[in-house]
């Protein structure tokens, strides 16, 4: 059994993956990068109903992956780059093999993968972690159960400026629906939800334009996503919207939300394999 684990800049997660399968996931939260890796790896042996000796061997990435050791618990730990643990997992997961994968988190991460190359393409600080931020400044709300359930009435048309406000029409081959700037319109009528809605767009289009301007110029036609924030209910319909406007298709493949520690087993288990 591998284990993966993946301590990131909010949650860490663990995969048990048995002869390549993946078998169990879990997820939890501490601030401490090593008891949170202690944790998830304890709590993927209990759901399990295994013990510590099953696991042969443990594939870290993530962040806090720096913290650990040689080894954890008297388990060797083997430390997977994190963007080539995006990188496996988004093209594994999407069964694509030329992408830009996202890795949408507490930041953002885009990996290029071409075949077997992996590499990193850049990223940006703009992500979940902004999210959370600007929903606590605005709307001094901190759960994000609570900011999608608020953003679920929302009306963008009370916060966004779109190319239809500005021409009357659409222009420059731009739909009239197209943004021209988020938060370019703040009305006295945009209550708690419209805000809400125009945070994640504003996070989700911001990420998903950085995506197809990778994807362009590497000539791809396809972008997966992955990370904690693609369970965001409203981010497939944005970024769908953005991939319509420049015809680039965005893929979120099963178990997207935890792909990165997916991806650091993976990678361990087809380099054993070898
Ligand atoms: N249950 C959830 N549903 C939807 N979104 C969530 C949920 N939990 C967290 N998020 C969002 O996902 C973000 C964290 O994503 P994730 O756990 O993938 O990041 P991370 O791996 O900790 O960070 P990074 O990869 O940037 O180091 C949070 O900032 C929040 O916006
Ligand atoms: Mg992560």
């Amino acid at each position: 059994m591998i284990v993966g684990i993946d301590i990131g800049g909010t949650t860490t997660d663990a995969v048990a993956l048995i002869d390549g399968d993946i078998s169990s996931v879990v997820t939890v939260e501490a601030s401490d990068p090593i008891t949170a890796a202690a944790g998830a790896l304890a709590k993927i042996i209990e759901t399990l109903g295994a013990s510590l000796s099953d696991v042969d061997v443990i594939a870290a990435t993530g962040v806090g992956s720096a913290s650990l050791g040689s080894s954890l618990l008297g388990i060797s730990v083997v430390k997977v780059d994190e963007f080539t643990s995006i990188g496996t997992a988004g093209s594994k997961l999407a069964g694509i093999d030329k992408a830009i994968v996202v890795s949408m988190g507490t930041g953002t991460a885009l990996v290029r993968v071409s075949g077997r190359n992996i590499s990193h393409w850049g990223g940006s600080g703009v992500g979940g972690g902004t999210l959370m931020g600007l929903s606590k400044l605005i709307l001094n709300m901190s759960s994000i159960n609570t900011i999608t359930r608020k953003a679920k009435d929302g009306d963008l048309r009370n916060v966004d400026l779109t190319v239809g406000d500005i021409s009357g029409g659409p222009i420059n081959g731009l739909p009239e629906t197209a943004t021209a700037s988020n938060f370019g319109k703040v009305t006295d009528d945009a209550n708690d939800s419209d805000k809400a809605l125009a945070i994640i767009n504003l996070v989700c289009q911001s990420i998903g334009v950085l995506a197809v301007f990778a994807a362009r110029a590497n000539n791809f036609k396809d972008i997966i996503i992955i990370g904690k924030l693609t369970q965001i209910p409203q981010t497939q319909d944005i970024l769908a919207g953005v991939g319509e406007l420049f015809g680039v298709s965005f893929h979120k493949p099963k178990d997207a939300e935890n792909a990165t520690a997916i991806g650091a087993a993976l990678h361990v288990y087809l380099k054993e394999k070898k």
